[in-house]
């Protein structure tokens, strides 16, 4: 069971940050990450649709034999969590519950603010996680619908996406917080333009490192830690030449290749 890989999935690149972190994290476990790059974005899609298409994903990733699954994908963990958690039989981690505690973690003033997609604002997933652990936290939240195009057509530095930032950002700005959570792992990708957008008395909150440490206290709680060699093994369920440029990128790996696969 231990040597068994670990199944994690995003509806495109964005995950891959959660891959990266999940890499240097768990150097010894073998990674199967699937976007589904034929269904992106998922931010503006129904709770049943962003449920039933991370249905279909993390079936693909049960029947590869994981021992775990990770949902890279803050809509999907907001949308389909409980679902996934029902109907599959191997565990399931999400993203929202670590990036509420870092960002509770984080805060001074106790003012946090949310960018994410309209699915994960509308869910009030992280104002729940939020005031669930601290009742006197102020939530603002901000829909950044733009930010996932622009990142996986890889606009990281381009003086578009620094003219979106402005417009998405400035009443985030006004609104006091002193923390931000990129509530949507595509946008640690535009985490420059974002951090300059904000200004320097801001913190940003990636959530991939408080996940990749919560899935290797989960590993080590439920005696799960591989000790074989690690490796990372891509699939898109479309478009993988594309998807394997931005992998290759992300990852600073040269030779990772994404599969294509329908699911
Ligand atoms: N990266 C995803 C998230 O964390 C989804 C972005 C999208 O497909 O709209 O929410």
């Amino acid at each position: 069971m231990k040597q068994k890989p670990i199944g994690v999935f995003d509806s495109g690149v964005g995950g891959l940050t959660i891959l990266r972190a999940l890499r240097r994290a768990l150097p010894h476990e073998k990674l199967i990450y699937f976007g589904d790059t034929a269904n992106v974005p998922y931010g503006g899609k129904s709770k049943k649709a962003v449920t039933q298409l991370s249905l279909q994903v993390a079936r693909f990733l049960q029947s590869q034999g994981v021992k775990l699954i990770v949902v890279a994908c803050n809509t999907a963990s907001a949308q389909a969590l409980g679902t996934l958690r029902k109907q599959l039989t191997v565990p399931v981690l999400g993203v929202i519950e670590p990036g509420a505690q870092a960002a509770i973690a984080a805060t001074r003033n106790h003012k946090i603010a949310v960018l994410g997609t309209q699915g994960t604002v509308e869910s009030q997933a992280y104002v729940k996680a939020i005031q669930k652990r601290c009742k006197n936290a102020r939530v603002f939240q901000q829909a950044c619908p733009l930010f996932v195009p622009l990142a996986e057509e890889g606009y990281a530095q381009h003086p578009a996406t620094q003219l979106i930032a402005q417009d998405y950002l400035t009443p985030v700005r006004e609104s006091g917080a002193d923390t931000v959570i990129l509530g949507c792992t595509h946008y640690p990708i535009l985490k420059d333009v974002i951090a300059q957008t904000m200004g320097p008395r801001v913190q940003l909150v990636d959530s991939a490192d408080t996940l990749a440490a919560t899935v290797a206290a989960f590993l080590k709680e439920h005696h799960l830690a591989a000790t074989a060699r690690g490796s990372v093994k891509l699939y898109a369920s479309d478009a993988p030449d594309k998807f394997t440029r931005a992998a290759q990128k992300l990852l600073g790996q040269k030779t990772v290749r994404a599969t294509l696969k329908k699911v």
